[in-house]
């Protein structure tokens, strides 16, 4: 992938989830830009630091959404989360211990990742929350 250019059919309807998704990409965007200019030693430790906790902050923002929702798919979303907030967490460990680590293919498998996520099980997540919400009051927004 490498151009990360944020795709309409990538909505799912929910203004927050949708919100935090874009500022995900951009973040990504962020950490591709300091990988391609090859100096990135200052840059990428800040980048990956915030990555990380944003990470962590919109897992819980869609965790605490689907079981407010009561959604079937819960545990198996939440399954595919824990996954990648240990791939993640990894990478930042990796990273201290060998910063060379870090290459545009890395950052490429994650970007596939998340994009991969978005629309496959958050779209599927969101469809139920929307038709939820339709029938009980908003949760949030
Ligand atoms: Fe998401
Ligand atoms: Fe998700």
């Amino acid at each position: 992938m490498s151009v990360l250019i944020w795709n309409p059919e990538w909505e799912t309807g929910i203004p927050l989830i949708d919100q935090q998704h874009r500022q995900l990409l951009g973040q990504f965007e962020m950490l591709l830009v300091a990988i391609r200019e090859g100096n990135p030693g200052d840059q990428i430790p800040p980048l990956l630091a915030f990555l990380s906790d944003y990470v962590e902050s919109h897992f819980s923002t869609e965790e605490k959404h689907m079981q407010a929702t009561r959604y079937p798919g819960f545990i198996d979303h939440k399954v595919i989360h824990d996954d990648m907030r240990v791939q993640v967490a990894k990478l930042v460990d990796d990273y201290q211990k060998d910063p060379s680590i870090m290459t545009v293919e890395v950052f490429d498998f994650l970007t596939d990742w998340l994009v991969g996520h978005i629309n496959e099980h958050d779209r599927s997540m969101a469809r139920h929350i929307v038709w939820f919400e339709a029938r009980e009051p908003r949760i949030s927004s």
